[in-house]
C-alpha cells in the first residue's frame, strides 16, 4: 500500500526534532509543511554564490540570479503543465494570487448585480478577497452549498446557481474537510455561461498531479510553502486569453516597459504583475521543492495521503460519539472532527505535550464551521513522509486524553 519509503523522512531535518520529550509527529501539513534539506541548500547556495538583484544588471551575479528565477518560472510551468512561461506569475502566495485576481480583473469586468460564485468550504483567503470586491461593485456572492458532515458540494441545483456567473473561484481541496471537488467539469459549467474562473490550489498543488489545461481554468493559485518550498513565494497561472486584457495589480519596478512623469506603459506579462523586487531566494526554494516532489512522485503522493486519512478515519471510529467531517472514501489528507466532552483546544494543547502538532480552530474557513454548527474542530493534515504508525501513536495519546478529561 506504502509506496513511498520512510528513509524519506531522513531528507526533513525538522522530522528528527523533539518536541517537550517525544519525536515529532507533525500533523499539520495543511498550514504548511516541513521542508527537505535540498530546498534549504539551493537557497544556501543561491544566497553564497548567486545573489544580486533580477532583470536588472549587467554584471555577472545578476544575471546568475536572473537565470536562476526565470529557471524556476519555466520548472513551475512545466510542473503545472501551463501552455507557455509567460503565464506564471510569482506572488507571495495563494492568498496574495486571488488578491490579484479580484483587484486586477474584479476592478475592471464586475458591476453592481454580477455574480460571483464561490462554495461554502472556501478558506477565507477566497472568500474575504470577493467580499471586498463586492462591496466595491455591488457584485453578489454566492455559494454552493456544502451537504452535511461528508462535505461535497451539493449540485443538484447548479444550473440555478450558475445564472448570472461572471467569476466562479473555488477551492480544489478544502483545507477543513479534505473534500476534492470537481474543479474540471465546474469549469466547463462556468465556461458554458461565459463565466471566468479560478481555482484554489493551495491544498492541492504538490498533493496530485495538477495539469492546469486538463483542468481548463482562466486562474490557478498555489503556495509554495504547503509543498515543501520556502514562505513567501505563491503563483498564480493565467491562462493567455486573460493575461493582455488584465491590468497591473501594483506599481513600482520592473513592472514597466516606460515612464513618464504624467504616465507609464506596462511591460509584458508576467512581469507586468511583479512590481518590486520579487523573492528570488523563494523561487529557487520552490523550483528544488518541485524537482524534490517529482522525485518522489506525485501519485505516490496523493495515494499515501489519502491512504493516511482513511486509515485515521477508521480509527477515530474507535471513539464513541464522535463527529467526522469530510468524505470517507475519495479526499485529501486531511481529517478534521470533533471528539464528545473534549474541547478540540484541550486535545491539541496535551497532544502537543505529547509532541504531536495538529491545527484546532476554524482553520480559516469560519462560515463553513458556523454552518456545521460547531466553534472549532481538531485537524490532523498529512504528508508523504507521515506514516501509519505516527496515526497508531496518535490514536494511543487520544485514547489517554479521552480518559483523562471524561
Ligand atoms: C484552501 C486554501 N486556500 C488558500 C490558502 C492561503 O494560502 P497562503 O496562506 O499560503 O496564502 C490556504 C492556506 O491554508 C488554503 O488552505
Amino acid at each position: 500500500m506504502n509506496a513511498i519509503n520512510d528513509n524519506i523522512r531522513e531528507d526533513f531535518p525538522a522530522l528528527a526534532l523533539e518536541i517537550n520529550g517525544h519525536r515529532l509527529i507533525y500533523f499539520d501539513n495543511a498550514a504548511t509543511t516541513q521542508k527537505p534539506r535540498s530546498v534549504l541548500a539551493a537557497m544556501q547556495q543561491y544566497y553564497e554564490y548567486n545573489n544580486a538583484n533580477v532583470h536588472r544588471g549587467v554584471h555577472e551575479l545578476s544575471n546568475r540570479a536572473t537565470a536562476a528565477y526565470e529557471a524556476a518560472r519555466d520548472r513551475v510551468a512545466q510542473f503545472l503543465n501551463a501552455p507557455d512561461r509567460a503565464d506564471i506569475i510569482f506572488t507571495r502566495g495563494a492568498t496574495e494570487s486571488i488578491n490579484l485576481v479580484a483587484a486586477a480583473w474584479g476592478d475592471v469586468n464586475l458591476q453592481k448585480g454580477d455574480v460571483i460564485l464561490l462554495t461554502e468550504m472556501e478558506h477565507h483567503s477566497n472568500l474575504v478577497p470577493w467580499q471586498l470586491l463586492a462591496r466595491k461593485t455591488g457584485a453578489e456572492l454566492r455559494f454552493i452549498p456544502v451537504a452535511g458532515d461528508e462535505g461535497v458540494l451539493d449540485l443538484a441545483n447548479i444550473d440555478v446557481l450558475f445564472e448570472g456567473v461572471k467569476i466562479m473561484a473555488i477551492t480544489h481541496i478544502s483545507n477543513a474537510l479534505g473534500t476534492i471537488n470537481p474543479v474540471k467539469e465546474l469549469c466547463i459549467k462556468a465556461k458554458a455561461v461565459g463565466a471566468v474562473t479560478l481555482v484554489d490550489a493551495a491544498q492541492s498543488a504538490g498533493h496530485m498531479p495538477l495539469d492546469v489545461q486538463a483542468i481548463g481554468c482562466d486562474f490557478l493559485a498555489c503556495s509554495g510553502h504547503k509543498l515543501c518550498g520556502p514562505t513567501g513565494i505563491g503563483v498564480l497561472c493565467v491562462s493567455a486569453k486573460l493575461q493582455e486584457e488584465l491590468p497591473p495589480y501594483q506599481g513600482g519596478g520592473e513592472m514597466i516597459s516606460n515612464v513618464e512623469f504624467q504616465t507609464s506603459e506596462f511591460n509584458i506579462p508576467p512581469h507586468r504583475f511583479e512590481a518590486g523586487t520579487p523573492n528570488i531566494a523563494g523561487a529557487v526554494g520552490l523550483h528544488a521543492a518541485l524537482d524534490y516532489l517529482d522525485e518522489v512522485g506525485l501519485e505516490a503522493i496523493e495515494n499515501h495521503c489519502c491512504d493516511l486519512a482513511k486509515y485515521l478515519r477508521g480509527r477515530l471510529l474507535e471513539f464513541e460519539g464522535i463527529r467526522i467531517f469530510g468524505p470517507t472514501a475519495e479526499r485529501g489528507g486531511v481529517v478534521s472532527f470533533v471528539l464528545p466532552d473534549v474541547h478540540a483546544l484541550d486535545l491539541a494543547t496535551m497532544a502537543d505535550q505529547q509532541g504531536i502538532a495538529i491545527r484546532v480552530g476554524h482553520h480559516c474557513t469560519q462560515p463553513l464551521h458556523k454552518k456545521l454548527g460547531i466553534p472549532a474542530t481538531a485537524r490532523a493534515s498529512f504528508y508523504f513522509y507521515n506514516t501509519r504508525n505516527e496515526v497508531d501513536r496518535f490514536i494511543e495519546v487520544i485514547q489517554k486524553i479521552v480518559k483523562l478529561l471524561r
